[in-house]
């Protein structure tokens, strides 16, 4: 358990870190989160997440008082008092607490709390592969904002983790397998690759975002398209991407053989260059 955590403006002891009962995200899913991967002590991408948490914000009417500077020195600090090296800090914006009523509240103050987490090692998995499930796409349609709604993305992964999937991924109706239940999909197929292009149907992923610019970096073609259950199943390599899985690759889908089912050549090339850039960025970034 991690020492600490934020609350409201205030550096407290973890088990003592709360929200009130009529904290809107705990009674409506009435919030934005985000969690960023922390390696060396130093926040990944910190600037892509809170800048994708204020448009989520704005997207759903909450107000943003924060500079981003003042986020990084927080999550600076929450680092520094945890001495967390490696591993994920989350924090969350709710729209505030007030008498419990559906419409916004005239009168509330945005509660902003935040801790770091040890992250599992994936060793294993990056070189074997992991077993995915397809499931149902039952959520919402304003999957672009990273809301803390996350029921569908729950059943999904508990069904999955059910039959031994570590991932789900959502297939929706009339557009294919849109994205993972916490992750992006990607499937490589003579070379090529493609995931579902952004739209209210998915998260516009940061991982996605900066594979999709490694893979231009080093002359790969990419589509960004949907893809069907079929192809997905006869592609040659399946990957799917997010701040704690980086670049995973998928062995199996519904009992399927992925390709050869190992790692193939493509997502091992995108891991090792994404891990390269994740190097570089937290080398040089100021302590
Ligand atoms: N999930 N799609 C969904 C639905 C997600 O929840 C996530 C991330 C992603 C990948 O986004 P990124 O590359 O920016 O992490 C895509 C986080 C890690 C989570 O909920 O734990």
């Amino acid at each position: 358990m991690p020492a600490w955590a934020y609350v409201n403006g205030k550096f407290v002891p973890f088990e003592e870190a709360s929200l009130p009962v009529e904290d809107r995200a705990t009674q409506f899913g009435d919030g934005v989160y985000e969690v960023a991967r922390i390696y060396e002590g130093v926040p990944f991408a910190f600037s892509d997440h809170v800048q994708r948490m204020q448009k989520g914000a704005s997207i759903i009417g909450i107000p943003w008082p924060w500079e981003e500077a003042e986020l990084q020195t927080m999550v600076d600090e929450l680092i520094a008092r945890n001495n967390q090296q490696d591993g994920i800090v989350y924090w969350q914006v709710s729209r505030g607490t007030a008498p419990r009523s559906h419409v916004f509240p005239p009168q509330a103050d945005p509660n902003l709390t935040a801790y770091t987490r040890d992250y599992p090692d994936h060793a294993a998995a990056w070189e074997q592969g992991v077993k995915v499930t397809i499931e149902r796409d039952v959520r919402w349609l304003l999957c672009h904002v990273k809301s803390v709604n996350l029921l569908g993305n729950v059943l999904a992964k508990e069904a999955a983790a059910s039959k031994g999937g570590a991932e789900a991924l959502l297939e929706r109706e009339g557009y294919g397998i849109v994205e993972g239940g916490s992750s992006n999909v990607f499937i490589v197929k003579d070379g090529v690759l493609a995931t579902p292009p952004l739209s209210e149907l998915i998260l516009p992923g940061i991982t996605r975002s900066y594979v999709l610019e490694i893979a231009a970096e080093q002359g790969m073609s990419a589509a960004e398209r949907y893809i069907s259950r079929e192809e997905l199943l006869q592609a040659d390599e399946v990957f799917f991407t997010s701040t704690g899985v980086e670049v995973m690759p998928v062995a199996a889908a519904d009992g399927h053989t992925i390709g050869s089912g190992v790692p193939g050549p493509v997502t091992k090339q995108l891991l090792a260059a994404y891990k390269e850039r994740v190097a570089a960025a937290c080398s040089t970034a100021p302590r």
